[in-house]
């Protein structure tokens, strides 16, 4: 036979293929996908992981020394290849609908959508050229449990269906399915298709549910709160409500209002307390009348114990860089009453200023908003 020479290179280094999941500074969760991986044996199962070093993810091991792997499989390739090709640094990793959960034995983010998922410490860093080895231990493994009949020392794999990685396509088990980088072909990232949910290390935001009830009731009963609340073109509607049922009735038209379009209400759940501690509500809105064309409109509620500039500034972060896309919007407004100081100075520190243009509603015009623009951010 006669053979050529190539010079070093991945050319010939077919791969199963896995989501990472590790935990960022601020506790949100993180995904990528790491293809150089396998399998070993240091006083027990472990993985060989090698992760280059530019990652947020990287930088997520060498602080937690955890991490979860997670396979990828056919019916969850594209979105794993959306992971793959997003940066973390870039913010949360939460454009196209999935979900998680923190780990049973490991503090590490688990996808709902895989089948197959590793819970795994890390006991052993080796620095290289450009990127870092880990070895970890295997903690936990997560299965779907349509396998619990398997055979564990058998793994049959036209069960599992495991994808495939060859530089640089995507392969099942006989057919190829795409190409890396197709992610975006496989996803509507419409905000009424899916609402999408913003972690942090103490407030998670997420579309406004019926179990909120009692919660909201305590914010929207708040005689404190209610200056702050915005009732602009509301016909009316103050939003302070005295009884549960009339609360009730508020949540069934956000949710109403979600499914034909009007606006997303994201409720805002305190985690360190385990309760919900207020909502935002944001819509696209066009007007030829005013200023306030081409612009996401959001509205703040929060209980009157959590007007304070850190909690406001800490919960508006999470949101706002990603309110430009979502609502498609160049600029993001907000009515903030004269007296609301705390209100103030976090949207300023947001990089929001004060403007003299009136909104103008079906009947009045309004004053007292602050604006970002997109280009300002
Ligand atoms: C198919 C595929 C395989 C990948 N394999 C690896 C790998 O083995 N090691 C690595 O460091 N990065 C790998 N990546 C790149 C990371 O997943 C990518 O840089 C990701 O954007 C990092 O996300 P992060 O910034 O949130 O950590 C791969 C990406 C794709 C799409």
């Amino acid at each position: 036979m006669e053979k050529i020479n190539l010079s070093p290179d991945w050319v010939f280094s077919p791969q199963p293929m896995y989501i990472i999941g590790t935990k960022n500074e601020d506790g949100s969760p993180n995904f990528c996908i790491i293809t150089w991986l396998g399998f070993s044996y240091d006083n027990g199962p472990c993985m060989m992981m090698t992760v280059g070093d530019t990652k947020l993810t990287q930088k997520n091991i060498l602080r937690e020394k955890k991490f979860s792997a997670n396979m990828i499989t056919e019916d969850n390739l594209w979105l794993a290849d959306y992971f793959g090709n997003t940066n973390g640094e870039n913010g949360q990793k939460n454009e196209i609908p999935y979900g998680y959960e923190w780990g049973k034995k490991v503090d590490v983010p688990i996808i709902n959508e895989c089948h197959w998922s590793y819970e795994c410490e890390v006991s052993r860093v080796i620095e290289l050229n450009g990127a870092h080895l880990y070895l970890a231990a295997i903690k936990n493994i997560q299965i779907d449990k349509q396998f619990e009949n398997m055979n564990m020392k058998k793994i049959d794999l036209e069960q599992i269906h495991p994808v495939i990685y060859a530089p640089y396509n995507y392969f099942s088990i006989g057919n190829k399915l795409g190409e890396m980088g197709d992610w975006q072909k496989h996803f509507n990232k419409d905000v009424y298709e899916f609402c999408p949910m913003f972690e942090n290390q103490k407030y998670v935001l997420r579309l406004v549910e019926e179990k909120d009830l009692n919660d909201l009731h305590k914010v929207y009963s708040d005689k404190k709160s209610v200056p702050f609340f915005n009732g602009d073109n509301c016909h009316g509607d103050d939003f302070y409500y005295k009884t549960v049922e009339r609360m009730k009735q508020a949540i069934d038209f956000w949710s109403f209002s979600y499914k034909n379009r009007y606006f997303v209400r994201w409720t805002i759940f305190d985690k360190s307390v385990g309760h919900a501690v207020g909502t935002i509500e944001l819509f696209h809105r066009d007007s030829e009348k005013d200023y306030f064309n081409n612009c996401g409109l959001l509205r703040l509620d929060l209980r009157s114990d959590y007007e304070k500039s850190t909690e406001i500034e800490n919960i508006l972060s999470l949101i706002i860089p990603k309110a430009f896309d979502l609502f498609d919007c160049d600029k993001i407004t907000t009515k903030c009453w004269e007296k609301a100081t705390e209100r103030k100075i976090a949207l300023k520190k947001i990089g929001f200023s004060s403007t003299s243009h009136k909104l103008i509603g079906e009947s009045e015009e309004y004053d007292n908003y602050f604006v970002l623009e997109k280009n300002r951010r």
